[in-house]
């Protein structure tokens, strides 16, 4: 399949979740940390390739809530690529007409890492190419319990009533609302590195995404193993649980 074909049946909205990089660096006997900074470079590499095959959102998983249960050092240093991506990388974002936004909770992140994420949004605000979405902080179920409080609250005060709830509305509450209305929830979510699961990345948003998973770990993954997934998503029968015409 060439690029061109790639381009007509691409996912409007891809996720990846960027898995492999501590095993990456370990196989090649070097500190984790190495293979969080190959992946920031496989990061933008990516976005560029996507972009050109027509997606229109990528949001990428860059740290969960859950992951701050690793050690400090590590922790320290994931939180500070977002200060090297933004310092070395927001040049060619903008020359590449790439928007960045964030989902996640900013609380508990340190306060450079956040400037920096501010400024890239600030610096790529007019840009109207593809939305490149970084999941920092961020956590499923507590995005879906905090839009439950957030109804409830409104039902409270009576701005909505329990019948206006639907699901258009719930998204409304959601992180994702930040997107575009068509964009917001993943046509194809990618996990790298062999292993099969979610781990509370967008539990909501994914509803009826397609799945792909893939043993190459996240820095190896390149223009070539992208073109691949995106192949066997224009394969696949999306059906939305109805039944094929
Ligand atoms: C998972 O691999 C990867 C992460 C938790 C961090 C991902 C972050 C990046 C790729 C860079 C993000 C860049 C920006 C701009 C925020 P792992 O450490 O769990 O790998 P393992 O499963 O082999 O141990």
């Amino acid at each position: 399949m060439t690029s061109k074909e790639v381009t007509q049946i691409a996912p409007n909205h891809l996720a990846i979740i960027m898995d492999g990089n501590g095993r990456w660096a370990q196989g090649k006997g070097k500190p984790r940390v190495f293979g969080h900074k190959a992946g920031m470079d496989a990061l933008q590499n990516t976005a560029i390739h996507a972009q050109n095959r027509g997606v229109k959102v990528l949001t990428v998983y860059a740290f969960s809530t859950e992951n701050w249960k690793r050690p400090a050092p590590e922790v320290k240093f994931i939180m500070s690529l977002p200060i090297d991506f933004y310092e070395k990388f927001v040049p060619t974002l903008n020359r590449e007409n790439i928007r960045i936004a964030m989902i996640g909770t900013r609380q508990g992140v340190p306060k450079a890492t956040l400037k920096s994420i501010d400024r890239a949004m600030v610096d790529t605000a007019n840009n109207t190419g593809m939305i490149l979405n970084i999941a920092l902080n961020y956590g499923g179920q507590a995005e879906i319990l905090d839009a439950v409080k957030s109804l409830i609250s409104d039902v409270q005060a009576e701005q909505v009533t329990l019948a206006d709830i639907t699901s258009e509305v719930f998204e409304n509450h959601l992180t994702t609302a930040i997107l575009p209305t068509a964009y917001r929830n993943p046509d194809l979510l990618i996990r790298t590195s062999g292993e099969h699961r979610l781990s509370n990345f967008l539990p909501w948003q994914t509803a009826y995404s397609e799945l792909y998973f893939t043993e190459t770990l996240w820095p190896d993954f390149d223009e070539k193993a992208l073109d691949l997934a995106l192949e066997v998503y224009a394969q696949r029968d999306r059906r939305y649980g109805g039944i094929k015409k």
